[in-house]
């Protein structure tokens, strides 16, 4: 199988570059690069898309970032890391938690990767971004969360590595 899994221990700052895809203000990636765990997807050795996971709870984790190389978006790899890491999670945890702007291309994609929109943080991207964020024409402002139970989430095996 081509596509491996890679969980990144060391030097997880070498992929900001994709990280800021998702999440475009470094400082906000810095409140939970550390703490996160980190997975890349890669395909016959090269990156396709990178993840970070955090523990908020004893029964919450969340997707703080998730970014697909631009050239190889719409091709099924961000699902397929969702749903990896769906099945990776689901008996450390009983919910995985995503939190987003209002572009509707954003929310779709969660929606079809099986998170259901929860509640809102009014004024998010205003209060804690140092400029306007614009997503599909769309200026972001409250941030939408979504969850998904993880509980009967399928195992996806991929081969997998520690880095
Ligand atoms: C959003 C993102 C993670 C989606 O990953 P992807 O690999 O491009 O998406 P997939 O091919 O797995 O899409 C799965 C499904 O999600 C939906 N979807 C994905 N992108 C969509 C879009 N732009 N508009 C509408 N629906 C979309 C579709 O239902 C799609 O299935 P289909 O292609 O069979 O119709 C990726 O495009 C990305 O990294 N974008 C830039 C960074 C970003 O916005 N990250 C998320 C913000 S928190």
């Amino acid at each position: 199988m081509p596509v491996e899994i890679h969980r990144i221990q060391r030097d997880k700052r070498k992929h900001l570059d994709l990280l800021l895809l998702a999440d475009e203000q470094e400082e906000m990636i810095e409140r939970y690069l550390d703490r996160g765990a980190l997975f890349l997807l890669t395909e016959r050795g090269s990156r396709r898309a990178a993840a970070v996971v955090t523990q908020e709870s004893g029964t919450v984790c969340e997707l703080k970032n998730l970014s697909v190389e631009p050239k190889f978006q719409r091709r099924g790899y961000g699902r397929a890391l969702v749903g990896w890491l769906a099945g990776h999670y689901r008996d450390r945890f009983e919910t995985m938690q995503v939190g987003t702007g209002e572009a509707p291309s954003t929310l779709a994609f969660y929606q079809s990767c099986g998170f259901s929109p929860s509640h809102r943080i009014p004024g998010f991207f205003t209060i804690h971004y140092d400029h306007p964020i614009v997503e599909d024409g769309v200026l972001l402002a409250d941030m939408v969360v979504l969850s998904m139970p993880l509980k009967a989430a399928p195992i996806v095996t991929f081969r997998e590595e520690f880095l």
